[in-house]
């Protein structure tokens, strides 16, 4: 017998029993006359003892053989402990040791296997098994666990099915570059990986399914970012016979549920928002509602009093900070540094003191008296004590910088705090952005979504105006999800694609199996697609999803333990059609 209990698992009233245990070697403490070994295993760690004059001398001998990480066997004796742990689940009892076996040693590890550990993240992503027996991936593992346990209750509780779609499928357009599978059988062709099952749920709902869902991977070629891999889970969603409502109500309801089992947490109503609101507080579609500096326009105010670069701008903005009047000049700067970055690109930071004696000391004293400010104050709703930080340009771009700025300051101000859980649903989204590259606009979300049957006549003559019943689940500033209710009628659908630039034979060719469904009876539709990793990070208080995935990717796009991705051998590409590499073309 390996093992009669888990390493996790011994408690005082097990004291006086013999037992087996198996694990790993985490630490040995030799002290001369007294030897303590930690064994740990899934579960937790158990104290083992040795003791001079009472353990066996050639135990002893042994247990100072072992190393870091070695596998062993035990056998022993649980015994009260002197020295209690009150941070170890056992620790109330050790084991005075009887036997040990070797299953396996094991070589010094590159990085110690500890809660905070001395190892770069290069060479933890390299020995990633050896990363992940460390707590704070375990943790993160098993919570992803518990959350697709829990997932399933729900939406099964709810009558929907999980239902596999394909992996090996054709391009579906959802923003991201395709990731492509070379066929064999069918050379020159070739497979895509799905960016998501699209296309397959919404043919799921003609068949019937009524209700679907899938725990289900997808794949983007896109530039990674802390919260982005290329390949990813989603808990894909659809619904017959719903209207937007119906889809908010349950997928509101699953959070709730998911925050209640998981976080014990009793989520609030969730806000709701629409897109043009988004924009205009806070800059994004996705804001963090957790704290407040809503962006206040200030055109009325701040134009035509010669100040040219505002005279110029579509949009003069800002925010008030709360008792950041005594900012020096030092920290202004600082400010102004994170505008002017590349990944922000303003081209400089107006901010206005509020002093406690009610004067106004700003950048643009200038060009604004005392008067003037006060009026921008009024505009703020500012108190002295305050610090009013303004931006300028036009007026999509200014609202993206004001927005970095706000979430700066928010971070500065320690007001994005990961236990304090801030969740709306943000509606209204446009149907389409128009793309300055391409000169064509581009579905917002999918070129399935529906416009508001409101707007539909708009469709070709002001496309841009015309708005979808589209919605995104926004937590701290986080999208974890997005949906939409989708076109069901062939003729719709067409229209769509062809304001999306398709001729009708490309639209054909691409989606005519879509298209042609449509033609049997498809039922009104709708549905979400939430982030499983993101949502495993966010309950865990997490920026980055990357210790949520067991073997996820670096920035890189590589998985650095299998070396991939890799090349493959000339006889493959063969097979494949093709072009065969020389070695110099490598
Ligand atoms: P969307 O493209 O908005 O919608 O994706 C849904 C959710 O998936 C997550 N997500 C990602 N997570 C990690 N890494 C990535 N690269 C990544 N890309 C997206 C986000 C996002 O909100 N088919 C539609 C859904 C629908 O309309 O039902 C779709 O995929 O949390």
């Amino acid at each position: 017998m390996l093992r009669t209990h888990t390493c996790g698992e011994l408690r005082k009233k097990d004291v006086n029993k013999d037992i087996v245990l198996s694990g790993w070697v985490q630490r040995i403490r030799d002290k001369g006359g007294l030897i303590w070994i930690d064994l740990r295993d899934r579960y937790g760690i158990t104290q083992l003892l040795l003791e001079e004059g009472h353990s066996p001398a050639s135990l002893i001998k042994k247990a100072r053989s072992l190393g870091r990480e070695f596998v062993v066997k035990i056998t022993g004796k649980v015994i009260k402990r002197i020295a209690k742990n009150p941070k170890l689940s056992t620790g109330e009892i050790e084991i005075d040791l009887t036997g040990i076996e070797i299953l396996n040693s094991s070589k010094i590890p590159p990085f110690t296997i500890e809660d905070n550990t001395d190892g770069g993240e290069e060479l933890r992503m390299k020995y990633r098994y050896l990363d992940l027996r460390r707590n704070p991936l375990k943790n993160s593992l098993l919570l992803r666990h518990k959350l697709s346990l829990e997932t399933r209750k729900y939406l099964d509780g709810k009558g929907f099915v999980e239902v596999e779609t394909p992996y090996l499928i054709k391009s579906t357009p959802e923003g991201a570059r395709d990731f492509v599978v070379p066929s064999r059988m069918n050379q020159g062709e070739f497979y895509a990986l799905p960016q998501s099952p699209q296309t397959f749920k919404q043919l799921l709902m003609v068949a019937g399914y009524d209700r679907y869902y899938q725990l289900v991977k997808c794949f983007r070629d896109e530039d990674l970012r802390a919260d982005r891999q290329p390949e990813f889970t989603q808990i894909d969603c659809e619904m017959s016979f719903v209207d937007q409502e119906d889809i908010l109500n349950t997928f509101e309801g699953m959070i709730k549920y998911l925050f209640k089992e998981i976080k014990f947490i009793d989520l609030p109503e969730l806000a709701r928002m629409s897109f043009d609101e988004a924009m205009q507080l806070y800059g994004t579609d996705k804001p963090d509602l957790r704290f407040g500096m809503e962006f206040k326009e200030l055109n009325e105010v701040a134009k035509g009093k010669g100040f040219r670069v505002f005279d110029a701008a579509g949009l003069v903005v800002g925010i008030n900070v709360k008792g950041c009047a005594g900012y020096t000049r030092k920290q202004l700067d600082k400010l102004t540094d994170f505008v002017k970055r590349p990944q922000v690109g303003a081209k400089g930071l107006v901010y206005v003191k509020y002093n406690d004696d009610g004067s106004f000391k700003s950048s643009v004293d200038k060009f604004f008296d005392q008067q003037a400010l006060k009026s921008w104050a009024e505009f703020f709703d500012a108190q002295p004590g305050d610090l009013m930080l303004v931006l300028s340009g036009e007026t999509n771009i200014v609202r993206k910088q004001l927005s970095e700025l706000r979430l700066e300051m928010g971070e500065r101000l320690k007001l994005r705090n990961p236990d304090n859980y801030k969740a709306l649903w943000v509606v209204d989204f446009p149907l389409l952005e128009w793309d300055n590259e391409t000169h064509r606009y581009h579905a917002m979300h999918h070129p399935f979504t529906a416009p508001k049957p409101e707007d539909v006549d708009r469709l070709e003559n002001q496309p841009g105006s015309v708005k979808a019943n589209a919605y995104d689940l926004v937590i701290n500033g986080v999208e974890i999800g997005g949906g939409s209710i989708r076109i069901h009628n062939r003729d719709l659908q067409k229209r769509m694609f062809a304001t999306l630039g398709f001729t009708e034979e490309e639209a054909q060719k691409q989606f005519g199996f879509l298209m042609n469904a449509f033609e049997y009876g498809a039922p009104p539709h709708g549905g979400i697609a939430l982030g499983f990793d993101r949502l495993a990070a966010m309950f865990a208080g997490k920026d980055s999803i990357r210790d949520f995935i067991a073997f996820p990717k670096n920035n890189a796009g590589r998985d650095l333990m299998i070396d991939s991705p890799s090349t493959i051998s000339n006889e493959q590409l063969d097979e494949l059609g093709l072009k065969v590499l020389k070695k110099t073309e490598k």
